[in-house]
């Protein structure tokens, strides 16, 4: 079998292209070229082409996307660009090629104001990016109606900078004692990318025995951490001091971030077999802890 991963370079992609092991994988790249990928900008029907025509893919899984929101905020139509024109021209090659399609997609398409959300639910996004990741799912829909499109909340994993993941990041914050505020309203699922990648594998395993063709599915960890929970736990984990971040609403404030999207995941291990969870207390550490500043030196 024989399988393409867009957006191979990204947090998720690298973790499907391990996932996909059992298949001759291409990944794709964009900016971060390097380790084997082929370079293609997903906005471009003819570099899409050229590659499906060159690969001749059983699957293809699109985690292309623009999940920034420095990049939504300053040049929106890029991120556009990423999030959904990409996601349609995926699934326009797909089509043509005949090809299985797994589209990854986010918990973001919902308002988080009455969680759990089943794959019925009814989107109701609050922000660009959640807009962009629902027209997204409706454009891969009309152009390829047997894909399987899955929807996972914020992703943590080995990262390859600092500022990769939220986790990595808060991590630097806690370690760079500088006072700040950290949001302890909006609840998040962080869920480690090979665990994603692993429902990947097995979703893809499905549509290519001609199940689970058109599905929308839910993936995710079962708990729940606001930001300013997760430093706690990174500080108590590396007996760091936690005293400069205060508790705050700084993300649930701006209203357009959902306070609880929990994703309702009982149909995957129903239709798939089960599925091995990772727990965040366990799997965190080794992630976060390359990130850490080194502690300063005590002023006497
Ligand atoms: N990370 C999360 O917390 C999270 C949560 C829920 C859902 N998701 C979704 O999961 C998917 C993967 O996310 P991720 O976290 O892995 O994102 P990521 O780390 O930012 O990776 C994005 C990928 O898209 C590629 N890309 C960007 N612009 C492109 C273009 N014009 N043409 C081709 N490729 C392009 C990037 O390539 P280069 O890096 O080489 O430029 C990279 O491989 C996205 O759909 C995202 O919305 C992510």
């Amino acid at each position: 079998m024989r399988a393409v991963i867009f957006g191979a370079s990204g947090l998720l992609g690298r973790s499907v292209v391990c996932a996909f092991n059992d298949m001759a994988v291409t990944g794709t790249c964009f900016s971060r070229t390097a380790g084997g990928l082929v370079t293609v900008d997903a906005t471009s029907a003819d570099d899409i082409e050229r590659l499906l025509s060159r690969d001749q893919p059983d699957v293809v899984v699109n985690c292309v996307g623009e999940r920034r929101p420095e990049v939504w905020a300053e040049t929106p139509a890029q991120a556009r660009g990423r999030n959904v024109e990409a996601a349609r021209l995926i699934a326009e090659g797909a089509c043509r090629y005949g090809v299985r399609l797994l589209h990854i997609s986010s918990d973001y398409v919902f308002d988080g104001k009455a969680a759990p959300y089943r794959p019925d639910s009814l989107p109701n996004p609050l922000n660009a990016y959640g807009r962009w990741k629902l027209l997204a799912e409706h454009a891969v829909r009309a152009a390829c109606p047997d894909a399987a499109i899955l929807r996972l909340p914020v992703l943590y994993g080995s990262a390859q900078f600092a500022a990769e993941t939220n986790l990595t990041k808060i991590a630097r914050q806690v370690s760079a004692g500088v006072p700040m505020e950290m949001d302890d309203v909006c609840v998040r699922y962080p869920t480690h990318a090979d665990e994603a990648a692993e429902v990947c594998r097995r979703l893809a395993g499905a549509l290519l025995r001609g199940q689970r063709q058109g599905a929308v599915a839910h993936w995710g960890a079962e708990q729940g951490l606001t930001k300013y929970q997760m430093a706690q736990l990174i500080a108590r984990r590396f007996s760091l001091s936690a005293g400069h971040i205060r508790a705050g609403e700084a993300d649930a404030a701006s209203g357009d971030r959902p306070v609880d999207c929990r994703l309702d995941c009982h149909d995957l291990p129903a239709a798939l077999g089960p599925l091995r969870r990772w727990l965040f207390h366990t799997e965190f550490p080794p992630v976060v802890e390359p990130w850490l500043l080194p502690a300063r030196p005590v002023s006497s």
